[in-house]
C-alpha cells in the first residue's frame, strides 16, 4: 500500500533534485518552504475495537483509507489502547481471532511507522470467572498485548524527529472484576527519570487511561450505581502526582489519551490534555444508539451523553516545542 506524497516528501524530492524554486516558479500551489523533518506529523488512532459485529472490520478498514488519503500524511501513527474488545472478560480462542484480524488490518491498510499503548480492552483474561483464564497462561493479562503489539515492556521512550515520546502503561487491576486508572511506583520513578534526562527535548505522553479530562465527569455518570458520577476507572487515578511532574518537566507538551470515546482538548497551565475520541466512535454504533442503551442487561437506562463521532486525531509538532491538532472524522456512522 503506497502512500500518497506530501508536500514535504514533494519538497524533498524536488530539493534533491535542484528544482523547488523552479516549480515555485511557474505556481505550483507550495507552502512557504520549511526543513525537512521540522514538523513531525502524527496520527493518533485510538479505540478501535476490533469485534465481529456491527460491521467493524469495514468501518476500520474505511477509517485507514481515509487517513491514507488525507493530503498531509503522517510520519507516525499512534495506537492509543483499546485496539481489541473486552479482552479481560473472553477466551483466549476469542482474543487469539480478534487479534488475527487486527494483525491483517494492519498489514492491509497501515503502511505507516507505528507505535502502541495498551488500553484496557487489550489486556486478556484479569476476568477470570468469565475469560476462564487461570493467570499462569504465557499470554495473561498484558503479556498478550504486548506480545500484539512487539512491546518488550509496557511501557518505553522512543524519539522522533525534535521530539520525545514517552507512552505510559495507565490500566491496573484493582480486584477480580475491575480495573482502574494508575501509574504504579516503578512507572512512576521510570518516569521521572526518563524526562529528567530528555529535557531539552519537546515531549508527547501517550496514555490510554486520560490522566486529565473534564468529560469523565458525565461519560460514566450511574448515580444509581456508585453515588458518583467519577469511576475510579476513567482517569489515572493519581493524576495529581503525574500532573506536579509534568509541572516540574515544561518540556512536556502533549497528553494524548483515548478510552472514554470524546473528543476534548484540555488548556491549563502545563501540557494540553487532549482526548481523540475513538475510532470506533460508540463501539461501532451511532452515538444515539449507545446512549439509549442501558448499561447492562436487565438495568433501568440511565440517562447517558452522547459520545463523539468516530475519528482520529492528526497534530503536527514542530521543533520548537509548539504544536497544531484537529480532529478528522472519518465519516464512518455506526449501526443505529
Ligand atoms: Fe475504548
Amino acid at each position: 500500500m503506497s502512500r500518497s506524497l506530501s508536500r514535504r516528501d514533494i519538497l524533498k524530492g524536488l530539493g534533491a533534485a535542484g528544482l523547488t524554486p523552479l516549480l515555485s516558479k511557474v505556481g505550483v500551489a507550495l507552502d512557504p518552504p520549511t526543513p525537512f523533518g521540522a514538523t513531525l506529523r502524527v496520527a493518533h488512532l485510538t479505540d478501535i475495537h476490533v469485534m465481529f459485529e456491527r460491521n467493524a472490520e469495514a468501518g476500520i478498514r474505511s477509517t485507514f483509507a481515509h487517513l491514507r488519503a488525507l493530503p498531509e500524511q503522517p510520519d507516525l501513527v499512534l495506537f492509543g489502547g483499546d485496539m481489541l474488545h473486552r479482552g479481560m472478560s473472553v477466551s483466549l480462542e476469542e482474543m487469539n481471532k480478534m487479534a488475527s484480524l487486527f494483525r491483517t488490518i494492519l498489514k492491509d491498510e497501515c503502511p505507516y511507522e507505528k507505535a502502541f499503548a495498551i488500553g484496557n480492552h487489550d489486556i486478556w483474561g484479569w476476568f477470570k470467572g468469565m475469560s476462564k483464564a487461570s493467570g499462569d497462561e504465557a499470554l495473561y493479562g498484558k503479556r498478550f498485548a504486548m506480545d500484539l503489539f512487539g512491546m518488550e515492556k509496557p511501557y518505553r521512550s522512543f524519539d522522533r524527529g525534535s521530539w520525545h515520546f514517552v507512552i505510559l502503561d495507565s490500566v491496573h487491576e484493582a480486584g477480580p472484576t475491575a480495573y482502574r486508572g494508575f501509574l504504579d511506583d516503578a512507572q512512576f520513578e521510570w518516569l521521572e527519570g526518563d524526562l529528567a534526562a530528555n529535557k531539552a527535548k519537546p515531549t508527547l505522553v501517550l496514555t490510554h487511561i486520560p490522566v486529565l479530562q473534564a468529560c469523565v465527569l458525565i461519560a460514566d455518570a450511574n448515580p444509581v450505581e456508585t453515588g458518583t458520577h467519577l469511576n475510579p476507572h476513567s482517569l489515572v487515578t493519581n493524576n495529581f502526582r503525574v500532573c506536579d511532574l509534568f509541572s516540574r518537566n515544561p518540556q512536556v507538551k502533549v497528553v494524548l489519551s483515548g478510552h472514554i470515546h470524546f473528543v476534548e482538548d484540555l488548556r491549563m497551565p502545563g501540557p494540553a490534555h487532549i482526548c481523540s475520541g475513538a475510532v470506533s466512535g460508540t463501539w461501532w454504533q451511532t452515538p444515539q444508539a449507545a446512549a439509549a442503551r442501558p448499561r447492562r442487561e436487565g438495568e433501568p437506562a440511565v440517562p447517558r451523553p452522547l459520545r463523539s463521532t468516530a475519528g482520529y486525531q492528526m497534530l503536527e509538532l514542530e521543533a520548537d516545542g509548539s504544536f497544531t491538532t484537529r480532529y478528522v472524522e472519518s465519516g464512518w456512522k455506526g449501526v443505529a
